[in-house]
């Protein structure tokens, strides 16, 4: 292929979705572009999710655990101090090493052009890019795949300053410690950036809409990890609805009510966190002149090989349907490329983990015990305590349990879900145990080391069709 060629495959957008596209086509042999306009690559998973947000979660507990739980390991320390300036710097640097890495290393290595613009389509295979440095340019594609992402979902009257109304992105970069932080939202990212302010010493009072929090997790599991975070000194409003919420000089004032009517309520704030979902960014891409159908929620409609409605125009990522998730996107992303390359790619939308990187963790995949008896599946439970697991024990940390939840004839894995430590590390072999049909049985008949806390994971496939052994 010349310069002039035009592209085999343009990917718009540089998120997990759309970078590892990019590298996987250009692995395939296709002359590959990806169109970026954030300034960095990795989207909002490396710059403003996923990773800034693992980094914050790690780096407040381990200050919270040297404050708190130290003294119990036979560790005296004195004089601990929060250097927030310095743990956001540590943040950052993450941030920066592994957008940069993209960028320097994996485009450079598998030869993709990086076109630093935002994109427009002018037809389906010709896309218009104003560039940052200025001026625009066109590019010419055989197939594109969109992979715009998600933004927040604003809260209706409540304007977001990043400051002290903040969405995610500004709740990973305050300049100070809250002293009260309400938590629009009890839903995942709620429970992790609440985490790490309550960690840093803020008093963290969630509101949430529904009975429970979690957003979608089994209920026993929610219940559980809503009581540990309680512990933790949570506070939890539930089916309690905002109705307005203002910022007066330092403070935020909300109004809440009973989601099902009753007596109004006003809370307090230094910082208010909206965490109430996320929403489909297409803003700009020009779709109405393409004619790519968006459903009612803006999401894309594609078909099962990502087909949008306009020829050759894929769709990946948090901007059609599915989970917003970071590895969903990635799947897909291969997916894609590889139907444009052979005509078949494959994302098994049943077996994807979810992980709440909070601790104790809680991490599931497949399906809970409420969409099992909605759906009339007739199945049986098998759980294991941490407080029973050798090396929870020894870890003093040993909140929590597993719970498989198996088909009732054959023991096949429907689902597992677990709250407990490194439950995101174990829901990997759930995963493959849901991949591959696994029976509950063929799990506990797999040697598990000892002693590890992936014993607790066999017990409780065991407990699920015959008796525990060490509970
Ligand atoms: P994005 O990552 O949103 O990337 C889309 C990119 O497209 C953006 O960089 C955007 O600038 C660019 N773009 C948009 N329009 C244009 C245009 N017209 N031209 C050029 N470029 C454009 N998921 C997990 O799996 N694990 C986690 O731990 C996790 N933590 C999270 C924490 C937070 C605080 C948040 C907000 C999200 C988190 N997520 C997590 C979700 C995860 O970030 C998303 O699911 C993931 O980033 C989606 O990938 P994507 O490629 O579809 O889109
Ligand atoms: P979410 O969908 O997880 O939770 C939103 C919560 O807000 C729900 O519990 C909902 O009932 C509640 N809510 C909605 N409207 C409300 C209202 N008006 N008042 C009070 N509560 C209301 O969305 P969240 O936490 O914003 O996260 C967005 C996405 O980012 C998620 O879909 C998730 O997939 C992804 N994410 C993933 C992470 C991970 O994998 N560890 C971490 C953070 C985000």
């Amino acid at each position: 292929a010349t310069s002039s060629d035009p592209y085999d495959v343009v990917v718009i957008g540089g998120g997990p979705g759309g970078y590892v596209a990019a590298i996987k086509a250009a692995q395939l042999g296709f002359k590959t572009a990806c169109i970026e306009k954030r300034g960095a690559l990795g989207g909002t998973c490396l710059n403003v999710g996923c990773i800034p947000s693992k980094a914050m979660l790690n780096n407040s507990h381990i200050y919270h655990q040297t404050q708190h739980d130290l003294k119990n390991r036979g560790i005296d320390v004195e004089g601990v101090k929060l250097n927030l300036p310095k743990m956001l710097a540590a943040k950052t640097s993450s941030v920066k090493a592994l957008t940069g890495g993209i960028e320097t290393y994996l485009f450079k290595k598998n030869g993709i052009d990086y076109i630093k613009g935002e994109a427009s389509f002018a037809s389906p295979s010709k896309i218009n890019v104003n560039l940052l440095e200025g001026g625009e340019t066109q590019v010419e594609a055989k197939n594109v795949i969109i992979a715009t992402g998600s933004e927040v979902t604003p809260f209706p009257g409540i304007e977001i300053d990043e400051e002290r109304i903040v969405s995610s992105t500004g709740a990973l970069d305050l300049k100070e410690v809250p002293k009260k932080m309400v938590v629009i939202g009890g839903g995942i990212i709620g429970l992790e950036l609440g985490s790490v302010w309550s960690r840093l010493g803020a008093e963290v009072t969630v509101v949430e809409y529904l009975g429970a929090v979690g957003a979608g997790m089994d209920g026993e599991v929610g219940k559980q990890f809503q009581k540990i975070l309680q512990k933790q000194g949570f506070k939890f409003k539930l089916n309690t609805k905002v109705i307005s919420g203002q910022r007066d000089g330092d403070k935020v004032t909300l109004k809440v009510d009973a989601a099902k009517g009753g007596k109004e309520e006003t809370l307090e704030a230094d910082v208010v966190l909206v965490a109430i979902g996320r929403r489909p960014v297409t803003k700009g891409l020009n779709l109405e002149a393409i004619g790519v159908e968006t459903d009612k929620r803006g999401r894309i409609v594609i078909d099962d090989q990502f087909n949008t409605s306009a020829k050759g125009v894929k769709c990946i990522g948090d901007v059609t349907f599915g989970p917003m998730l970071a590895h969903k996107a990635e799947e897909e992303g291969i997916a894609a490329v590889e139907i444009i390359k052979t005509g078949h790619g494959h994302v098994n939308y049943d077996a994807i983990p979810s992980v709440v990187y909070t601790h104790p963790e809680v991490a599931w995949v497949g399906k809970n015990e409420e969409e099992l008896k909605a759906a009339g599946v007739a199945y049986k439970i098998g759980k294991y305590p941490f407080a029973a697991n050798s090396r929870a024990k020894t870890n003093q940390d040993a909140d929590g349990f597993v719970k498989f939840i198996v088909e009732k004839e054959t023991d096949q894995v429907l689902g597992c879900h677990i709250i407990g430590p490194n439950a995101g590390e174990m829901i990997a072999s759930a995963t493959l145990a849901l991949e591959y049909k696994a029976s509950a049985e063929d799990i506990a008949r797999t040697c598990h080391a000892h002693p590890t806390l992936s014993e607790a994971f066999k017990e409780a496939a065991l407990a699920s069709y015959d008796k525990p052994i060490n509970f």
